[in-house]
C-alpha cells in the first residue's frame, strides 16, 4: 500500500515543529506517513491546497496566516471548525471532497487538563479576540467554566461574547481598563503579542501568585506574558508547547482513526525545542 501523505501549509513555515511531531506519532504508532512543510502565500494557498490533494494527499494541516482562508476553502467543516470560524485540519473525504476541523480549541483543552489548570467552574480570563481566541471558547465552554473575555480592541471582545451568549453560552466580555478589582483562576493569553515581544496591558495586579498563567504560543525562553507572570509570583504557568502536541494529536486521530499517546512526543518536543533554532 502506498505511504500515506500528509503537509502543513503557512508562512512562515521554516520551524514548524508539525513534521517532527507527526514523524513520533508514526512511529509510535506504526502508520507509516510522510509529512512536509509547505510554505505558501495568500494568492497561491488555495492552489496549492488543491494540487496537494489532487496529487494524493490525504490530509492538511493549516498554520499561521491561512486558517481563516482554510475556512472558506473547504466544501464541509466540522461543528467545532464552523464555531471556531477557522480550520487547522483538513481530510479528503471518500468522495474527494474536503473536510476542514479545527482541532486547536480540543488540543488546548486537553493541555490546561493535563495541567490540572481547569476544572467545572473554573473562572476564566481570556485575553484577546482574534482566530486563535474564537476558536478555544466553545472547549472551554463545554467544561461549564465561567468566561470572560478581553481585547486590547474591545468592541472584538464584545463580537465574540455575543456570538457565544446568543447560542445559551456563559460568557462575558470586559474591557482592559475594568479588570483591576476582578480576580480569576486561569488567565489564558491568546493575543499575538508575544510575537512582537509584547505585553497584553491588562492591569498586572490582577495577576498573582494563585492564578495559573497559560500562553498559547511558545518560544524558547518564557514568553514576555509567563514572564510578567513569573514576576508577580505565579507558580503554575505554561506554554502552547503541550497544545501543539495536543492538537497535533487530534489531527491524526482524525486522519487515522487512532490516537496517538502525548506525554512522551511532549518530553521529546521540550528537550529538542533549544536545538530548533
Ligand atoms: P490570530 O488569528 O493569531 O488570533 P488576529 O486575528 O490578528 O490573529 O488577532 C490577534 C489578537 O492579538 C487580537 O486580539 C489582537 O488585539 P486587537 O484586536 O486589539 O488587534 C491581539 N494583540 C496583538 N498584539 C497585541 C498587543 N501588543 N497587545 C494586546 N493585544 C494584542
Amino acid at each position: 500500500m502506498q505511504m500515506k501523505q500528509f503537509a502543513v501549509f503557512g508562512n512562515p513555515i521554516k520551524h514548524s515543529k508539525s513534521p517532527r511531531i507527526h514523524k513520533m506519532f508514526s512511529e509510535q504508532t506504526g502508520i507509516a506517513l510522510s509529512y512536509n512543510a509547505h510554505l505558501t502565500s495568500t494568492d497561491n494557498f488555495d492552489k496549492s491546497i488543491k494540487s496537494f490533494f489532487s496529487c494524493g494527499g490525504s490530509g492538511a494541516n493549516i498554520t499561521i496566516p491561512f486558517k481563516e482562508q482554510a475556512y472558506k476553502l473547504v466544501d464541509e467543516l466540522s461543528e467545532r471548525a464552523s464555531l471556531a470560524g477557522a480550520v487547522n485540519t483538513i481530510k479528503v473525504l471518500r468522495d474527494g471532497r474536503l473536510l476542514g476541523d479545527n482541532t486547536d480549541g480540543i488540543g488546548l483543552l486537553s493541555d490546561i487538563k493535563r495541567l490540572g489548570m481547569v476544572f467545572p467552574k473554573t473562572k476564566i480570563l481570556l485575553i484577546g479576540a482574534g482566530g486563535a481566541a474564537r476558536g478555544i471558547i466553545q472547549p472551554l465552554l463545554s467544561l461549564g467554566c465561567e468566561l470572560i473575555i478581553t481585547n486590547r480592541t474591545y468592541t472584538r471582545a464584545q463580537e465574540l461574547s455575543k456570538i457565544f451568549s446568543a447560542l445559551g453560552k456563559k460568557i462575558t466580555s470586559v474591557d482592559f481598563s475594568k479588570l483591576q478589582d476582578e480576580r480569576f483562576d486561569l488567565i489564558i493569553n491568546a493575543t499575538s503579542s508575544g510575537i512582537y515581544n509584547e505585553i497584553p496591558q491588562i492591569p498586572f495586579e490582577i495577576i498573582n501568585k494563585n492564578t495559573a498563567c497559560y500562553d498559547i504560543f511558545y518560544q524558547e525562553r518564557l514568553t514576555p506574558f509567563l514572564s510578567l507572570a513569573k514576576t508577580q509570583g505565579v507558580i503554575q504557568l505554561a506554554d502552547g508547547l503541550g497544545m501543539l502536541v495536543e492538537q497535533a494529536a487530534y489531527s491524526f486521530l482524525l486522519w487515522n482513526e487512532v490516537m496517538p499517546a502525548t506525554s512522551s512526543v511532549l518530553e521529546v518536543m521540550r528537550k529538542e525545542c533549544t536545538q530548533f533554532t
